[in-house]
C-alpha cells in the first residue's frame, strides 16, 4: 500500500515505515495518525512484514509531537476523542504480535515521545532529544505518555520530565531506560535492522508471547504472572517447541514456521 504521509521499505521481512512530514518536523496530524493506524492493520495482515522500524524523515526529526495548529479549534470532547484515537492506534502499535521498534533519529517530543514509547524498544541517534514538553501548551501528553513514561523510567523521573516539558539528549535518555541503544545517526537503521534480524531467527510464535507476557505485567486487569503460566503452557503444544527442542538436542539451527 501507499501513505500519503508515510514511506515504507520491506527488506528482509522487516519494514521501514518513515513518517514523512519533515518540513514540519513529522508532527502528527490527522492525516499520519490515520496512516499509521492503516499501516500498523497491514503489518497485522501482511505474512511476509515479520518486524517494523519507524523513523522519521529528515536529519532532524523523529517527531516533534502532535501537530499544534490542530489544537485551537478543539473543544473538551474533541480533545478527548483525539487523545482516545491516538491512544488506540498506539495499544496496536504496543500489542503487535510483530516487533516494532521505534528508530529515533531526532526530536522526540510529545507525541513523537508517546509513540517512540508505545513500541517495544527504543534505538537512538547520537543526536535524539526526548521530553514531553505539553506543560509548555497547558495541557498534558495525550497518547499514553503519563503512563508509559512512568513504566519506562519510574514515578519521580516522569513527574520531572513532564513537570518541567525539559528535554533529554540520547545519553540520558540511555542512562534512563527510556532506550535500549546509542547509534551514530548514519547508523540508527542499520543497527536497528541487525537487532531485529537477531530476534527473527527466533520463534515468532515465542517472541509474539514475549511480548503479551511484557505487556500483562502493565495490564491490571490480568495477573502477568498467571498470564506467564498460560502462555508458556501454550508453547508445549507448538511445532516451533518442538522444533527448538529437537534442533538443541541435535545440535543444528532451529528453523521456526510460527506454528
Ligand atoms: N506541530 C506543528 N508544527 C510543528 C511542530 C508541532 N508539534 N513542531 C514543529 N513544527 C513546525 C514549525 O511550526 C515549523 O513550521 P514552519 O517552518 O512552517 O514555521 C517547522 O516545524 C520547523 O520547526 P521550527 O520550530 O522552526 O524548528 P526549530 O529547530 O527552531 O525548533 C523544536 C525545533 C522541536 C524545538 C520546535 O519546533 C518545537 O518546540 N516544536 C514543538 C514541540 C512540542 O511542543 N511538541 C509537543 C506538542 S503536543
Amino acid at each position: 500500500m501507499t501513505y500519503q504521509t508515510l514511506l515504507t521499505e520491506l527488506n528482509n521481512n522487516i519494514l521501514t515505515v518513515t513518517i514523512n512530514r519533515p518540513d514540519k518536523l513529522n508532527a502528527l496530524n490527522k492525516m499520519v495518525l490515520a496512516d499509521l493506524d492503516m499501516v500498523i492493520k497491514e503489518v497485522y495482515e501482511t505474512n511476509e512484514m515479520h518486524a517494523v522500524i519507524l523513523t522519521g524523515a529528515g536529519p532532524k526529526a523523529f517527531v516533534a509531537g502532535a501537530d499544534i495548529s490542530e489544537f485551537m479549534s478543539l473543544s473538551p470532547e474533541k480533545g478527548a476523542a483525539l487523545a482516545k484515537f491516538g491512544q488506540d492506534i498506539f495499544f496496536r502499535i504496543e500489542h503487535s504480535p510483530k516487533p516494532i521498534v521505534a528508530a529515533v533519529n531526532g526530536f522526540a517530543l510529545g507525541g513523537g515521545c508517546e509513540l517512540a514509547m508505545s513500541c517495544h524498544f527504543r534505538t537512538a541517534s547520537a543526536n535524539a532529544k526526548f521530553g514531553q514538553p505539553e506543560v509548555n501548551l497547558g495541557i498534558i501528553p495525550g497518547y499514553g505518555g503519563t503512563q508509559r513514561m512512568t513504566q519506562l523510567v519510574g514515578k519521580g523521573k516522569a513527574m520531572e520530565l513532564m513537570m518541567t516539558g525539559n528535554m533529554i539528549d540520547a545519553s540520558q535518555a540511555l542512562e534512563l531506560g527510556l532506550v535500549n541503544h546509542v547509534y551514530e545517526a548514519d547508523q540508527l537503521l542499520t543497527q536497528t535492522a541487525v537487532l531485529l534480524q537477531t530476534i527473527l531467527t527466533k520463534s515468532p510464535y515465542a517472541v509474539s508471547r514475549v511480548i503479551s507476557a511484557v505487556n500483562a505485567s502493565f495490564n491490571n486487569q490480568v495477573n502477568g504472572f498467571d498470564e506467564e503460566v498460560r502462555l508458556f503452557g501454550e508453547c508445549f503444544g507448538t511445532e516451533d517447541m518442538k522444533e527448538g527442542v529437537s534442533a538443541f538436542l541435535e545440535k543444528r539451527k532451529p528453523s521456526f514456521r510460527n506454528s
